[in-house]
């Protein structure tokens, strides 16, 4: 079962609302939300009142990754805006066992993120307390990159750390996903596609989705 979670990084934010429609038709769940700092990344994206205004208008599960050097000032705040899931990163400032345990005592899940160059090894003692390992295959800050290769293999070695651990924990990938190149993104052990321009830049959005999900969009309507 694959579920696609869509950037809207790569949707026309001037159509947001038009956008959003467009993911629930397809019949996807899940809403990728890209939140940056301006320092964590060389790009600012957008914050909480962007993420307010999504929850107001979706029931979409709203899985917010935070590219954030300090994320543990705004955890509250995202919570409020109406987050379901809260992504950090491992290289951030605040120590990420800290973060963890605030994102789950407001009552949200958890996932726990590492850069192209991160080793695996660095989030090891933190799988007992996510319920999502987020690994890029770009350097974060920006949509439409190329996905980097090397981190498929990053991706296969934290799918035998999960099972090590013996939790359910999804394995998220992020980063150049279109639908020439998930199929081998879900064989290095991915359960989520997160994909924005390979979605909203797409020619057939259902086209794509039908591609990974198979023809009944069985696993991509979790
Ligand atoms: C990059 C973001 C990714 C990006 C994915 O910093 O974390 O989610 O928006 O966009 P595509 O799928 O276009 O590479
Ligand atoms: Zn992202």
């Amino acid at each position: 079962m694959t579920i696609i979670s869509p950037s809207v990084l790569g949707a026309d934010l001037l159509r947001l609302g038009e956008e959003i429609e467009l993911v629930e038709r397809l019949g996807l769940k899940w809403l990728h939300l890209d939140n940056m700092d301006g320092h964590f990344t060389p790009n600012i994206s957008f914050g909480p009142d962007f993420v307010r205004a999504i929850r107001k208008k979706t029931d979409l599960f709203l899985d917010v990754h935070l590219m954030f050097t300090n994320p543990m000032d705004y955890i509250d705040t995202y919570t409020k805006a109406g987050a379901d899931m809260i992504t950090i990163h491992v290289e951030a400032d605040d120590e990420p066992r800290y973060v963890i345990d605030k994102i789950r005592e407001n009552g949200l899940k958890v996932g726990i993120s590492l850069n192209p160059h991160t080793a695996p090894e660095r989030i090891r003692h933190l799988l007992p307390y996510v319920d999502m390992v987020l690994v890029m295959t770009v350097e974060p800050g920006f949509g439409g990159q190329k996905l980097r290769e090397y981190c498929l293999g990053k991706v296969t070695v934290i799918r035998d750390m999960i099972e090590k651990c013996g939790r359910d924990i999804l394995i998220a990938v992020d980063g150049g996903i279109k639908v020439d190149n998930a199929h081998r993104v879900v064989e290095a052990g991915a359960d989520v596609l997160v994909m924005g321009t390979g979605v909203f830049a797409a020619a057939d959005p259902q086209e794509v989705v039908r591609s990974i999900c198979g023809a009944e969009d069985a696993g991509c309507t979790y």
